[in-house]
Protein backbone atom coordinates (compact mmCIF):
# COMPACT_ATOMS: atom_id res chain seq x y z
CA UNK A 1 0.00 0.00 0.00
CA UNK A 2 1.53 3.43 -0.74
CA UNK A 3 1.85 5.99 1.81
CA UNK A 4 -0.94 7.95 2.87
CA UNK A 5 -1.04 11.05 4.52
CA UNK A 6 -3.63 11.31 6.38
CA UNK A 7 -3.51 14.54 8.00
CA UNK A 8 -3.97 16.32 4.43
CA UNK A 9 -6.89 14.20 2.76
CA UNK A 10 -9.10 16.15 0.55
CA UNK A 11 -12.29 14.44 -1.86
CA UNK A 12 -9.40 13.33 -4.48
CA UNK A 13 -9.56 10.30 -5.61
CA UNK A 14 -6.99 7.96 -3.80
CA UNK A 15 -8.33 4.20 -4.97
CA UNK A 16 -8.01 1.86 -2.86
CA UNK A 17 -6.38 -1.84 -3.95
CA UNK A 18 -9.33 -3.69 -4.50
CA UNK A 19 -12.75 -3.19 -6.04
CA UNK A 20 -15.47 -5.19 -6.43
CA UNK A 21 -17.28 -6.24 -10.43
CA UNK A 22 -20.12 -7.94 -11.19
CA UNK A 23 -22.20 -8.60 -14.56
CA UNK A 24 -25.93 -8.94 -15.55
CA UNK A 25 -25.58 -10.95 -18.69
CA UNK A 26 -28.53 -13.13 -18.98
CA UNK A 27 -30.58 -11.34 -16.63
CA UNK A 28 -28.85 -12.29 -13.56
CA UNK A 29 -26.73 -10.82 -11.97
CA UNK A 30 -23.42 -13.29 -11.18
CA UNK A 31 -21.80 -13.43 -7.34
CA UNK A 32 -18.93 -10.82 -8.59
CA UNK A 33 -15.49 -10.84 -7.78
CA UNK A 34 -13.29 -8.74 -5.73
CA UNK A 35 -9.99 -7.72 -8.12
CA UNK A 36 -7.61 -5.20 -8.23
CA UNK A 37 -8.09 -1.72 -8.84
CA UNK A 38 -8.01 -1.06 -12.58
CA UNK A 39 -10.16 0.08 -16.07
CA UNK A 40 -13.63 -1.29 -16.86
CA UNK A 41 -13.61 -2.07 -20.63
CA UNK A 42 -17.26 -0.95 -22.22
CA UNK A 43 -17.68 -1.56 -26.34
CA UNK A 44 -18.06 2.11 -27.32
CA UNK A 45 -21.86 1.37 -28.11
CA UNK A 46 -22.32 0.23 -24.49
CA UNK A 47 -25.49 1.92 -23.81
CA UNK A 48 -24.39 4.05 -20.64
CA UNK A 49 -21.49 6.06 -23.15
CA UNK A 50 -24.40 6.97 -26.03
CA UNK A 51 -27.76 7.75 -24.04
CA UNK A 52 -26.40 7.92 -19.97
CA UNK A 53 -28.36 4.41 -19.14
CA UNK A 54 -26.04 4.40 -15.35
CA UNK A 55 -26.62 4.88 -11.67
CA UNK A 56 -24.23 5.52 -8.69
CA UNK A 57 -24.50 5.71 -4.99
CA UNK A 58 -22.41 7.80 -2.15
CA UNK A 59 -21.66 6.23 1.23
CA UNK A 60 -19.04 5.74 4.08
CA UNK A 61 -16.87 3.26 6.67
CA UNK A 62 -16.52 5.13 9.39
CA UNK A 63 -13.26 4.23 11.88
CA UNK A 64 -14.31 4.61 15.24
CA UNK A 65 -12.15 5.34 18.67
CA UNK A 66 -12.03 1.52 19.56
CA UNK A 67 -10.61 1.06 16.04
CA UNK A 68 -13.73 -0.79 14.79
CA UNK A 69 -15.09 0.12 11.11
CA UNK A 70 -19.12 0.65 10.64
CA UNK A 71 -21.60 2.26 7.86
CA UNK A 72 -24.50 4.46 7.93
CA UNK A 73 -28.27 3.18 7.10
CA UNK A 74 -26.39 1.10 4.07
CA UNK A 75 -29.86 -0.45 3.76
CA UNK A 76 -31.07 3.21 2.21
CA UNK A 77 -28.83 3.57 -0.35
CA UNK A 78 -29.48 0.08 -1.38
CA UNK A 79 -33.52 1.03 -1.52
CA UNK A 80 -32.30 4.19 -3.25
CA UNK A 81 -30.13 2.41 -6.36
CA UNK A 82 -32.66 0.00 -6.51
CA UNK A 83 -35.70 2.87 -7.45
CA UNK A 84 -32.92 4.43 -9.89
CA UNK A 85 -32.73 1.17 -11.56
CA UNK A 86 -36.63 1.18 -12.02
CA UNK A 87 -36.54 4.59 -13.01
CA UNK A 88 -33.50 3.87 -15.65
CA UNK A 89 -34.78 0.41 -16.80
CA UNK A 90 -32.54 -1.37 -14.89
CA UNK A 91 -32.19 -4.74 -13.76
CA UNK A 92 -32.65 -4.01 -9.53
CA UNK A 93 -29.86 -5.84 -7.09
CA UNK A 94 -30.84 -8.04 -4.00
CA UNK A 95 -30.06 -5.28 -0.65
CA UNK A 96 -28.23 -7.71 1.01
CA UNK A 97 -26.05 -9.03 -2.14
CA UNK A 98 -25.37 -4.73 -2.85
CA UNK A 99 -24.76 -4.49 1.67
CA UNK A 100 -22.51 -7.50 1.71
CA UNK A 101 -20.40 -6.87 -1.30
CA UNK A 102 -19.71 -3.46 0.22
CA UNK A 103 -18.55 -5.40 3.43
CA UNK A 104 -16.29 -7.97 2.06
CA UNK A 105 -14.60 -4.92 -0.30
CA UNK A 106 -14.47 -3.16 2.97
CA UNK A 107 -12.34 -5.75 4.39
CA UNK A 108 -10.17 -5.94 1.81
CA UNK A 109 -9.39 -2.60 1.86
CA UNK A 110 -9.49 -2.02 5.46
CA UNK A 111 -6.16 -0.41 5.89
CA UNK A 112 -7.42 2.56 3.57
CA UNK A 113 -10.07 3.90 6.03
CA UNK A 114 -8.80 6.76 7.55
CA UNK A 115 -7.62 6.44 11.40
CA UNK A 116 -10.46 7.80 13.50
CA UNK A 117 -11.10 11.75 13.46
CA UNK A 118 -8.56 11.80 10.46
CA UNK A 119 -11.51 11.44 7.71
CA UNK A 120 -13.65 8.45 6.02
CA UNK A 121 -13.56 5.94 3.58
CA UNK A 122 -15.77 7.09 0.72
CA UNK A 123 -17.70 4.07 -1.07
CA UNK A 124 -18.77 4.51 -4.71
CA UNK A 125 -21.08 1.62 -6.24
CA UNK A 126 -22.30 2.33 -9.62
CA UNK A 127 -24.12 0.66 -11.84
CA UNK A 128 -24.35 1.32 -15.57
CA UNK A 129 -25.71 -0.83 -18.96
CA UNK A 130 -22.35 -1.91 -20.39
CA UNK A 131 -24.74 -3.90 -23.18
CA UNK A 132 -23.91 -2.56 -26.88
CA UNK A 133 -27.11 -1.06 -28.47
CA UNK A 134 -27.64 1.29 -31.33
CA UNK A 135 -31.16 1.87 -31.20
CA UNK A 136 -32.29 3.90 -27.92
CA UNK A 137 -33.13 0.72 -26.26
CA UNK A 138 -32.24 -0.54 -22.50
CA UNK A 139 -28.96 -2.40 -22.52
CA UNK A 140 -28.54 -6.35 -22.63
CA UNK A 141 -25.69 -6.20 -20.24
CA UNK A 142 -25.12 -4.47 -16.75
CA UNK A 143 -22.32 -4.11 -15.17
CA UNK A 144 -21.63 -3.33 -11.04
CA UNK A 145 -18.59 -2.22 -9.76
CA UNK A 146 -17.65 -0.61 -6.27
CA UNK A 147 -14.51 1.14 -5.63
CA UNK A 148 -13.42 2.98 -2.45
CA UNK A 149 -11.10 6.13 -1.53
CA UNK A 150 -10.18 7.35 1.55
CA UNK A 151 -11.41 11.58 1.88
CA UNK A 152 -11.76 14.43 3.85
CA UNK A 153 -13.84 17.37 3.49
CA UNK A 154 -15.95 17.89 0.50
CA UNK A 155 -15.04 21.72 0.45
CA UNK A 156 -11.51 22.70 0.72
CA UNK A 157 -13.11 25.13 3.60
CA UNK A 158 -15.02 21.45 5.58
CA UNK A 159 -17.10 23.22 8.44
CA UNK A 160 -15.51 26.75 8.31
CA UNK A 161 -18.38 27.63 5.58
CA UNK A 162 -19.25 27.85 1.98
CA UNK A 163 -20.16 30.35 -0.13
CA UNK A 164 -23.98 29.56 -3.32
CA UNK A 165 -24.96 30.81 -5.83
CA UNK A 166 -28.94 30.68 -6.61
CA UNK A 167 -28.71 30.84 -10.40
CA UNK A 168 -32.25 30.82 -12.09
CA UNK A 169 -30.41 29.69 -15.56
CA UNK A 170 -29.87 26.83 -15.29
CA UNK A 171 -32.13 24.14 -13.53
CA UNK A 172 -31.18 20.50 -11.98
CA UNK A 173 -34.15 18.45 -12.65
CA UNK A 174 -37.09 18.62 -14.15
CA UNK A 175 -40.39 17.21 -12.12
CA UNK A 176 -40.95 14.37 -13.67
CA UNK A 177 -36.91 13.63 -14.68
CA UNK A 178 -34.79 12.16 -12.86
CA UNK A 179 -33.91 14.65 -10.00
CA UNK A 180 -35.20 12.05 -7.39
CA UNK A 181 -32.31 9.40 -8.33
CA UNK A 182 -28.47 9.21 -8.67
CA UNK A 183 -28.41 9.21 -12.40
CA UNK A 184 -25.46 9.75 -13.65
CA UNK A 185 -26.17 12.38 -16.44
CA UNK A 186 -27.72 14.53 -13.46
CA UNK A 187 -24.23 15.39 -12.51
CA UNK A 188 -22.99 15.88 -15.96
CA UNK A 189 -25.22 18.73 -16.34
CA UNK A 190 -23.99 20.56 -13.34
CA UNK A 191 -20.74 21.11 -14.40
CA UNK A 192 -21.06 24.13 -16.35
CA UNK A 193 -23.35 26.31 -14.50
CA UNK A 194 -21.06 25.16 -11.38
CA UNK A 195 -17.76 26.65 -13.33
CA UNK A 196 -19.59 29.96 -13.82
CA UNK A 197 -20.36 29.95 -10.15
CA UNK A 198 -16.90 28.96 -9.15
CA UNK A 199 -15.74 31.98 -12.05
CA UNK A 200 -17.73 34.07 -9.39
CA UNK A 201 -15.77 33.20 -6.46
CA UNK A 202 -18.99 30.57 -5.02
CA UNK A 203 -17.96 27.04 -4.14
CA UNK A 204 -21.72 25.63 -5.42
CA UNK A 205 -24.63 26.59 -7.26
CA UNK A 206 -28.34 26.12 -4.94
CA UNK A 207 -30.68 25.56 -7.58
CA UNK A 208 -34.57 26.36 -8.22
CA UNK A 209 -37.47 24.49 -9.26
CA UNK A 210 -37.56 24.58 -12.86
CA UNK A 211 -41.38 25.60 -13.52
CA UNK A 212 -41.05 28.81 -11.61
CA UNK A 213 -37.31 29.20 -10.65
CA UNK A 214 -38.76 30.64 -7.72
CA UNK A 215 -38.38 27.30 -4.93
CA UNK A 216 -34.97 26.01 -3.76
CA UNK A 217 -34.58 22.67 -4.34
CA UNK A 218 -30.67 21.86 -3.57
CA UNK A 219 -27.35 22.08 -4.14
CA UNK A 220 -25.48 20.89 -6.84
CA UNK A 221 -24.76 17.40 -4.34
CA UNK A 222 -26.19 17.97 -1.61
CA UNK A 223 -29.64 18.81 0.20
CA UNK A 224 -30.84 22.34 1.47
CA UNK A 225 -31.49 23.58 5.01
CA UNK A 226 -32.13 26.60 6.69
CA UNK A 227 -33.29 28.18 10.03
CA UNK A 228 -35.25 30.72 10.93
CA UNK A 229 -37.53 31.83 13.73
CA UNK A 230 -36.80 28.33 15.31
CA UNK A 231 -38.55 26.32 12.58
CA UNK A 232 -35.58 24.18 10.36
CA UNK A 233 -36.78 23.85 7.00
CA UNK A 234 -35.88 22.03 4.00
CA UNK A 235 -37.60 21.29 0.41
CA UNK A 236 -40.69 18.96 0.34
CA UNK A 237 -39.20 15.95 -1.95
CA UNK A 238 -41.47 15.76 -4.85
CA UNK A 239 -39.64 14.05 -7.49
CA UNK A 240 -37.34 16.40 -8.89
CA UNK A 241 -34.98 16.43 -5.26
CA UNK A 242 -32.88 13.58 -4.28
CA UNK A 243 -34.19 11.65 -1.12
CA UNK A 244 -31.12 12.10 1.27
CA UNK A 245 -30.44 9.71 3.61
CA UNK A 246 -28.66 12.48 5.48
CA UNK A 247 -31.55 14.74 4.70
CA UNK A 248 -33.29 12.54 6.25
CA UNK A 249 -31.76 12.04 9.73
CA UNK A 250 -31.04 15.33 9.98
CA UNK A 251 -34.91 15.87 10.20
CA UNK A 252 -34.94 12.89 12.51
CA UNK A 253 -32.07 14.49 14.51
CA UNK A 254 -33.56 17.94 14.69
CA UNK A 255 -36.93 16.93 16.23
CA UNK A 256 -35.90 13.67 18.30
CA UNK A 257 -32.90 15.20 19.81
CA UNK A 258 -33.17 18.75 19.84
CA UNK A 259 -37.06 19.06 19.89
CA UNK A 260 -36.49 21.79 16.57
CA UNK A 261 -40.01 22.08 14.79
CA UNK A 262 -39.28 20.70 11.53
CA UNK A 263 -40.95 21.43 7.64
CA UNK A 264 -40.70 20.10 5.01
CA UNK A 265 -42.72 22.50 2.25
CA UNK A 266 -41.61 24.88 -0.50
CA UNK A 267 -39.06 27.59 0.18
CA UNK A 268 -39.00 30.77 -2.02
CA UNK A 269 -35.39 31.87 -2.48
CA UNK A 270 -36.11 35.21 -1.28
CA UNK A 271 -36.42 34.06 2.40
CA UNK A 272 -33.27 32.71 2.59
CA UNK A 273 -31.69 36.14 2.88
CA UNK A 274 -33.03 37.17 6.28
CA UNK A 275 -32.06 33.24 7.69
CA UNK A 276 -30.57 32.97 10.41
CA UNK A 277 -28.41 29.78 9.18
CA UNK A 278 -28.10 27.71 6.23
CA UNK A 279 -26.54 24.18 5.82
CA UNK A 280 -26.59 21.41 2.95
CA UNK A 281 -25.88 17.98 3.84
CA UNK A 282 -25.15 14.65 1.87
CA UNK A 283 -22.58 12.06 2.46
CA UNK A 284 -19.78 13.33 1.00
CA UNK A 285 -20.53 17.33 2.49
CA UNK A 286 -21.92 15.80 5.71
CA UNK A 287 -23.33 19.19 7.43
CA UNK A 288 -21.78 21.81 5.39
CA UNK A 289 -22.22 25.65 7.14
CA UNK A 290 -23.29 28.01 4.13
CA UNK A 291 -22.37 31.69 5.24
CA UNK A 292 -22.95 33.80 2.09
CA UNK A 293 -25.60 33.39 -0.60
CA UNK A 294 -25.45 35.08 -3.83
CA UNK A 295 -28.31 36.40 -6.25
CA UNK A 296 -27.88 38.03 -9.43
CA UNK A 297 -25.07 40.76 -8.28
CA UNK A 298 -26.51 41.28 -4.59
CA UNK A 299 -24.25 38.88 -1.21
CA UNK A 300 -26.31 38.26 1.22
CA UNK A 301 -24.53 37.59 4.42
CA UNK A 302 -26.07 34.46 6.69
CA UNK A 303 -26.02 34.81 10.08
CA UNK A 304 -23.15 36.45 11.98
CA UNK A 305 -21.29 35.13 8.83
CA UNK A 306 -20.07 31.70 11.39
CA UNK A 307 -21.06 28.65 11.45
CA UNK A 308 -24.64 28.48 13.46
CA UNK A 309 -25.22 26.80 16.93
CA UNK A 310 -27.85 24.76 15.65
CA UNK A 311 -25.94 23.58 12.56
CA UNK A 312 -22.71 22.61 14.96
CA UNK A 313 -25.20 20.84 17.49
CA UNK A 314 -26.81 19.21 14.70
CA UNK A 315 -23.21 18.21 13.56
CA UNK A 316 -21.85 17.10 16.17
CA UNK A 317 -24.81 14.69 17.08
CA UNK A 318 -24.66 12.84 13.24
CA UNK A 319 -20.75 12.81 13.08
CA UNK A 320 -21.39 11.46 17.13
CA UNK A 321 -23.30 8.47 16.18
CA UNK A 322 -21.40 7.46 12.65
CA UNK A 323 -18.42 7.70 14.99
CA UNK A 324 -19.84 5.69 17.60
CA UNK A 325 -19.56 8.46 19.78
CA UNK A 326 -23.02 8.71 20.68
CA UNK A 327 -25.66 6.51 21.14
CA UNK A 328 -27.03 4.75 17.90
CA UNK A 329 -30.56 5.64 19.23
CA UNK A 330 -32.36 5.04 15.78
CA UNK A 331 -30.37 2.05 14.68
CA UNK A 332 -28.50 3.54 11.96
CA UNK A 333 -25.16 2.19 12.54
CA UNK A 334 -24.13 -1.14 10.42
CA UNK A 335 -21.16 -2.82 12.14
CA UNK A 336 -18.43 -4.11 9.83
CA UNK A 337 -15.95 -5.85 11.40
N1 LIG B 1 -28.52 15.69 -3.42
C1 LIG B 1 -27.74 15.28 -4.42
C2 LIG B 1 -27.98 15.79 -5.80
C3 LIG B 1 -26.70 14.35 -4.17
O1 LIG B 1 -25.90 13.95 -5.15
C4 LIG B 1 -26.52 13.89 -2.85
C5 LIG B 1 -25.49 12.92 -2.54
O2 LIG B 1 -25.67 11.76 -2.59
C6 LIG B 1 -27.38 14.34 -1.84
C7 LIG B 1 -28.38 15.25 -2.16
C8 LIG B 1 -27.28 13.85 -0.43
O3 LIG B 1 -27.68 12.51 -0.32
P1 LIG B 1 -27.14 11.60 0.85
O4 LIG B 1 -27.38 12.31 2.08
O5 LIG B 1 -27.92 10.33 0.73
O6 LIG B 1 -25.68 11.39 0.57
C1 LIG C 1 -22.44 11.87 -1.87
O1 LIG C 1 -22.70 12.75 -1.06
O2 LIG C 1 -22.07 10.76 -1.54
C2 LIG C 1 -22.59 12.08 -3.30
O3 LIG C 1 -22.84 11.14 -4.00
C3 LIG C 1 -22.30 13.39 -3.84
C4 LIG C 1 -21.28 13.27 -4.90
C5 LIG C 1 -21.79 13.62 -6.23
C6 LIG C 1 -19.95 13.73 -4.55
Amino acid sequence: MKKIDWDTLTFDITPAEKMFISHNRDGKWDKGSIVSYGTVPVYPSAVVLNYGQGIFEGMKAYRRKDSSIAMFRPFDNAKRLNSGCKRLHMPPLDERFFVESITNLILENKEYVPPYGKGDLYIRPVLFGSGQMLGVQPANEYTFVIFMSPVGPYFKAGFSGVKIEIRDDFHRAPLYGTGNVKAVGNYATSLYPRSLSKDRGYDEVLYLDARNSLYVEEVGAANFFMLKEGVLSTPKLGGSILPGVTRDSVLTIASKVFGLQIQERDIRYDELFSAYELFCTGTATVLTPILTVGYKDKKYKIGDGKPGKTTKEIYDELKGIQLGDREDRFGWVYKVD
